[in-house]
């Protein structure tokens, strides 16, 4: 069963590894490779922000990738996501977002989630509009062409 659970202090080195694969630099709008110094401690920052929930995307509580939501503004929160490369291909992605929409609506965590799609990252496009996501348009974000994602929650009485 695909489930979520909070990052733990035991997941830096997990993350770190994802962090570091070659398709997820590749489709990050900064591509250079982290160091773990700079890995633990935006590890750090990112455990102790109020700001930000990290998740571990679980398959029969086995790890099998990541997702990320940092308040950017008030209500709205950015998404960032990875599939461990030997999970890829099996739909984790569009799971796992949706699992994380429930969560931060019951929360009260954000109301409304934007993703910023690197163009031509064609997966991760179709998981967000298989999680329900709507394009809203391009826009150049740091020199990088991007495709942007909006999901605005419905209010649950
Ligand atoms: C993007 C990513 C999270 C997608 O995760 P995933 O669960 O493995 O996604 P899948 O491979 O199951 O693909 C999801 C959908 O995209 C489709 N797809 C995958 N590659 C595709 C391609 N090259 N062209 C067209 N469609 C493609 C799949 O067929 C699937 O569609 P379906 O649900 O209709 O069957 C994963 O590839 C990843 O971690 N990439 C590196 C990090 C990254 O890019 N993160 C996103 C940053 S915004």
């Amino acid at each position: 069963m695909v489930d979520l659970r909070p990052v733990c202090q035991e997941d830096c080195q997990i993350l770190f590894i994802w962090a570091n694969d070659e398709v997820t630099r590749a489709n990050s709008i900064n591509t250079s490779v982290i160091t773990w110094n700079t890995h633990m401690q935006w590890f750090r920052e990112k455990m102790d922000s109020l700001k930000s929930c990290l998740y571990i995307i679980t398959d029969n509580d086995k790890p099998v990738g990541q997702i990320r939501l940092d308040i950017v503004d008030e209500g709205s929160a950015e998404i960032s996501l990875s599939v461990a490369p030997q999970h890829r291909g099996k739909g984790y992605a569009a799971l796992g977002i949706s699992l994380a929409l429930q969560k931060v609506m019951r929360d009260g965590f954000c109301y409304r989630v934007v993703a910023k799609v690197k163009a031509g990252n064609k997966a991760s496009v179709k998981s967000f509009i298989n999680a329900g996501f709507k394009y809203s348009g391009d826009k150049i974000v740091q020199n990088t062409h991007c495709h942007i994602f909006n999901y605005i929650m419905q209010k649950i009485n």
